[in-house]
């Protein structure tokens, strides 16, 4: 009874005390995962989100403001107000500091939060829309 601890102890061979050579498959075994986790690595890379072809369109084109206030006046102030400041719609003053430019672009086209309808401006208009939010 009492020599059992004594046994367990000269028994159990401690990890550390194992030579390298006991264990031939350990650098295989990392050399595995680090395979692994190149390969997650490229596919999360390849399967990135890539931008919409409208999106990258009216990204690539230089907006002028002017022709967006005209755009807003008619079709966004009737919810946010005559100067972006808000009504039905949430006030626009500096929404480029809170979205993304393909943030903004989404909100106008995608119609995913009525009551604010869903447009589909020609990539121009966009572009100039896009110009005149970010001045807000
Ligand atoms: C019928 C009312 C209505 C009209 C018209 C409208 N909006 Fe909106 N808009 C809203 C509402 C309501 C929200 C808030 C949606 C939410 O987040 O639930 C919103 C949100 C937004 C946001 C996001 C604001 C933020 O801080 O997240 C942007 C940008 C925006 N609108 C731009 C526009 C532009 C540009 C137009 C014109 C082309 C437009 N809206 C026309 C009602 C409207």
């Amino acid at each position: 009874m009492s020599n059992d601890g004594l046994n367990s102890a000269t028994v159990a061979q401690p990890e550390s005390a194992r030579s390298p050579q006991q264990r031939p498959h350990q650098g295989l075994v990392i050399l595995g995962i680090a395979l692994v986790l190149i390969a997650i690595v490229l596919m999360v890379w390849l399967f990135r989100p890539h931008t919409d072809p409208y999106t990258e369109s009216v990204l690539q084109l230089d907006g002028d403001a002017n022709n967006g206030r005209s755009m807003f006046v008619m079709n966004c102030v009737a919810c946010h107000g005559q100067w972006a400041a808000g009504e039905v719609g949430p006030s626009l003053r500096g929404v480029s500091e809170r979205l993304s430019r393909s943030q903004l672009i989404h909100q106008v086209v995608s119609g995913e939060t009525p009551p604010m309808p869903k447009f589909q401006p020609e990539a121009r208009q966009m572009a100039d829309l896009l110009s005149y939010l970010e001045q807000l």
